[in-house]
């Protein structure tokens, strides 16, 4: 599967959403993920991300791996991936902006 990590988180830009075959890309309050279980591994999303939030999962920046579980977790639904982000978020004192 691919992962969406950090960079995402307050961006949204989604324009990965679009170019999605499957339709497998979700939003959360402050960030999108991937549900592991419906991807193909096609990649259409990963260049068309504006802050390169997007990875394979073995190409994961090791910085980012928490964004595995986060994503994993979609079949959990909103609650736990939002309190996951947010927990995330306020641990690593995320100020992202528009690029
Ligand atoms: Fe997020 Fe990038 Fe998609 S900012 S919504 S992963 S295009
Ligand atoms: Fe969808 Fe392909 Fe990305 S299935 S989530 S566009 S790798």
């Amino acid at each position: 599967t691919y992962i969406i990590s950090e960079p995402c988180i307050d961006i949204k830009d989604k324009s990965c959403i679009d170019v999605c075959p499957v339709d497998c890309i979700h939003e959360f309050d402050r960030m999108l993920v991937i549900d592991p279980e419906e991807c193909i591994d096609c990649g259409a999303c990963e260049p068309e991300c504006p802050v390169e939030a997007i990875f394979p999962e073995d190409a994961l920046p090791d910085k980012w791996q928490p964004f595995v579980k986060i994503n994993y977790a979609f079949p959990e639904g909103a609650a736990v991936i939002n309190a996951l982000v947010e927990q995330y978020a306020t641990e690593h004192d995320v100020h992202n902006e528009p690029p």
